[in-house]
């Protein structure tokens, strides 16, 4: 079995292309990456093909989906505060660059497996979140999520096109860059505790979030290559844990063994108060699932941050 990772440089996309290329059902492993926010650094060492180029580019992305029995679509412009930036790039590559994947896709009725968010879930306030929730986003981020989503289970039902989405929650591990302005808060945490600065907490830091290993997200994507799992809903994947990003930084300080400074600064627009997965639905379609506890994934990001030379 082939198979072609968009975003496969990427934080996620380079973990499960490495997590591929060690299963011995799977074949070819091509990851399809125009390098914005990835890196190639990221499949060093690896089988992993590399083809440098964007999912906008219609003949690239059919020669490469041609090759593939499963297509893992991760590429997109992440982070909320990036799309408040340029609600415009967000779309184009979040919600139009989905739509050529998926008529890539179509062309070979390919299996597809693609990443939304839970910030799709946006104001709704119900916890834990259940996949029946309405999607009421916050940000344009967001909505290009709910498009990304859409278009995919549209494309099951109206074609037949054998896909599932997941909504992933916080996800945080080794490979996720911190360093730069729209990094998520496992990375800057960690960051700024390893060169013994404060750790900037927007808002109160009472703000909960639904943190997934991304050895555990991994594990789970790769399944449901081997399997060609479908689903007719998004289905969420994270484990229903509901840490304080206050609580994070409490964890991290065990983990590092370091007395840690917090500096509050003015809540960032369009970000969710609480996140928390229901994982009924994940559970059901991935039975066995043992989830890596956040102070074992915490202990594994921190080490390979350490392995880092910025941080010797
Ligand atoms: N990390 C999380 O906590 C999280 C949470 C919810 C959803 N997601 C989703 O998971 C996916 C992977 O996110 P990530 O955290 O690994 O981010 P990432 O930025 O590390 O990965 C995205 C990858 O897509 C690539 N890319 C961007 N535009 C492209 C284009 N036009 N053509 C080809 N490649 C392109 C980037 O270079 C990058 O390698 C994204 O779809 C993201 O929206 C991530």
């Amino acid at each position: 079995m082939n198979v072609v990772v968009t975003g496969g440089a990427g934080f996620i996309g380079a973990n499960l292309c490495r997590e591929l290329a060690l299963r011995p059902s799977v074949g070819e492993v091509v990851a399809l990456d125009d390098l914005s926010t990835g890196s190639a650094a990221n499949l060093a060492d690896t089988d992993v093909e590399l083809v440098e180029g964007s999912i906008l580019d219609r003949d690239l992305l059919d020669s490469v989906v041609a090759r593939a029995d499963t297509v893992v679509h991760l590429a997109a412009r992440p982070s909320v505060p990036r799309s408040l930036a340029d609600p415009f790039a967000s779309h184009e590559v979040n919600a139009t660059g989905t739509m050529r994947v998926l008529e890539a896709c179509r062309r070979g009725n390919t299996h597809l497996v693609a990443a939304s968010s839970s910030s799709v879930y946006g104001s709704v306030t119900d916890l834990p979140k259940h996949e029946g929730l309405p999607t009421r986003p916050l940000s344009p981020y967001a909505a290009s999520k709910v498009a990304t989503e859409s278009y995919v289970l549209a494309h099951h039902s109206a074609f037949g096109l054998p896909a599932l989405v997941f909504r992933f929650f916080n996800v945080y591990g080794p490979l996720q860059q911190a360093g730069h302005a729209y990094a998520a808060v496992v990375p800057s945490f960690v960051d700024a505790a390893l060169r013994g600065q404060p750790l900037t907490v927007f808002g109160d830091g009472y703000q909960v979030r639904d943190f997934t290993y991304v050895g555990t997200v991994v594990r789970v994507l790769a399944d449901a290559v081997d399997r060609r799992v479908t689903c007719a809903s998004p289905v969420n994947l994270a484990f229903g844990t509901r840490i304080s990003v206050l609580e994070l930084a409490h964890h991290l300080a065990k983990t590092l063994e370091l007395a840690i400074e917090v500096r509050h600064e003015a809540p960032r627009n369009g970000e969710v108060r609480a996140s928390q997965a229901d994982d009924g639905l994940l559970r059901s379609l991935f039975t066995g699932i043992r989830p890596v506890p956040l102070e074992q994934g915490l202990a594994e990001t921190v080490r390979w941050f350490r392995s880092l030379m910025a941080y010797a």
